[in-house]
């Protein structure tokens, strides 16, 4: 292990892992071992540069490819691979064995639990979260001839929450503050701050009308407002 500091001022980072030619971190940045930032793609990605602000956290296993920009404060689980042509903001998380296929918009203080799948061209906005073993499609007639051309992921806005297991198909808008069940197959696009849940999807209520089960609280999102 070594220490460096790849940005040239102030904290410096811990660098176990690999950065390949092209990949630049922020100050106060840590790279585990068995991690490599700057992995080329095999596709041609006319951005050939990988650029992560400061303090980051790439933990053991994660690959982060050439040709994406990720903000401060980014960090990994084990294993997780984050693809060329992303674009997140700041204080993102991905965690264990998630993947982020390429060209995809990533907002601020966006999470992604662990074993998420996120397909090219899936925007996410700011404040999502999206739990474990969440799948986003992109295509929806895989092995047509236009599928390159037609492929887009679904748009998530703001503050929404995907449900454990949730599948989102490709091209559906998750609204601002909206609630996707645990399990769900969301075939339609969700009206800002509605709960939806089951297969395909329905609308069940409001995020603020929930009730909560445990007696901690009364309503557990009472204080959801637009942002
Ligand atoms: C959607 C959710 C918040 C419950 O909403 P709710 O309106 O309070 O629902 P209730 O618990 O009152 O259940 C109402 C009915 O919907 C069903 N239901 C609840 N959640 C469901 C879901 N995700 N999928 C299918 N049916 C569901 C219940 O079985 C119940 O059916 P019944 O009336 O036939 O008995 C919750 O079930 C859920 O999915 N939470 C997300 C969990 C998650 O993924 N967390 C991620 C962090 S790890």
């Amino acid at each position: 292990m070594h220490t460096a500091n790849p940005s040239g001022s102030g904290e410096r980072s811990v660098i176990a892992g690999k950065i390949l030619k092209g990949a630049r971190l922020g100050r106060g940045s840590v790279v585990e071992d068995g991690a490599v930032v700057g992995y080329p793609s095999a596709r041609k990605v006319p951005w050939k540069r990988l650029d992560i602000g400061a303090c980051a956290r790439i933990r053991s296993g994660t690959f982060v490819y050439l040709g994406t920009r990720i903000g401060k404060g980014f960090e990994t689980g084990h294993y997780a691979v984050i693809r060329e042509e992303n674009e997140f903001g700041d204080d993102c998380q991905v965690w264990s064995h998630s993947i982020i296929d390429y060209g995809c918009r990533i907002g601020n203080g966006v999470h992604i639990h662990s074993h998420v799948y996120v397909s090219q061209y899936t925007v996410i906005e700011d404040g999502v979260f999206i739990a474990p073993r969440a799948v986003l499609l992109n295509d929806p007639h895989p092995g047509c001839a236009f599928s390159r051309q037609c492929m887009r992921g679904p748009l998530i806005k703001k503050g929404a929450m995907i449900g454990g297991g949730s599948v989102i198909l490709p091209m559906v808008t998750i609204g601002e503050g909206a609630f996707v069940g645990g399990g769900s197959v969301v075939t339609k696009d969700v009206p800002a701050g509605a709960v939806v849940y089951g297969n395909p999807a329905r609308i069940h209520g409001r995020k603020e009308a929930l009730k909560c089960r445990t007696g901690h609280t009364v309503r557990p999102y009472k204080k959801w407002r637009k942002r």
